[in-house]
């Protein structure tokens, strides 16, 4: 039997790992078991050709390496994660919650594509990590929808770390955010708005939201 895959994604620091410590704890509290996976994996080996990347060793600006290469980085970081922590548990019924997922990909690669160009990407990506690398499809993702004019302020406000090629370029994210916005849409993801008359919510306040949704879709 398999078990449940819970996805969180938003654009950069759009308070994902802000959101998802909260959501974590939430069910810390309540007893309910789970497993908990935060992408990329900066610290392992598999990472490191997305360290490279973000890094900038490949080109200084994200379109320097192309949606289906930049892909495949952070698709087999996934892999590793999978065959080496959570297969077994997943197997076997487990809920299991990641903080980003393939849908990462489809947010920040897709968005170098020419609007006609992504449904091939897509498709492409979707059968590359679910059915090619055999990696779990989400059963549902929850998308942080924060405008890009509001990260900005979080972004610049975030402390003791230095931007990668993606943090750096701002045109960049407000194109990921469009991308991100379209894609939640289509594939029906449950969209968080993260901002209420054009100011950022409280992070209780989205906290409350994310964490009511994902009860409802666990047993
Ligand atoms: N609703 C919010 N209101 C104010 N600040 C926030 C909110 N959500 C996140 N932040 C701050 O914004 C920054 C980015 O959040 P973070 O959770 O690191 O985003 P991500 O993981 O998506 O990159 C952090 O400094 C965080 O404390
Ligand atoms: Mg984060």
């Amino acid at each position: 039997m398999s078990g449940k895959l819970l996805v969180l994604e938003g654009t950069d620091a759009s308070g994902k790992s802000t959101q998802f410590e909260r959501l974590c704890a939430f069910l810390d509290e309540r007893g309910i078991s789970y497993r908990r996976l935060v992408f990329p994996r900066y610290q392992e080996e598999s990472s490191a050709l997305i360290r490279m990347y973000l890094g900038g060793q490949f080109g200084e600006h994200p379109d320097d390496v192309s949606a289906y290469t930049a892909s495949t980085f952070f698709a087999v970081d996934r892999y590793a994660s999978y065959q080496t922590e959570w297969k077994d548990y997943y197997e076997n019924g487990g809920l299991v919650l990641a903080d980003r997922y393939t849908t990462s990909n489809a947010v920040h690669q897709a968005s170098k594509l020419e609007e006609e160009e992504q449904k091939a990407f897509l498709d492409w990506l979707f059968d590359f990590e679910y059915r090619i690398m055999g990696i779990p499809a989400p059963d549902d993702v929850y998308f942080l929808d924060m405008p890009t004019e509001a990260v900005h302020d979080l972004l610049e406000h975030r402390q003791g770390k230095t931007q990668d090629i993606h943090e750096q370029d701002m045109e960049y994210l407000k194109h990921c955010y469009q991308t991100a916005s379209k894609l939640a849409d289509t594939f029906g993801w449950h969209r968080i708005r993260c901002t209420q008359d054009g100011r950022i919510r409280t992070i209780e306040d989205i906290s409350a939201e994310l964490t009511a949704a994902v009860l409802r879709a666990i047993p």
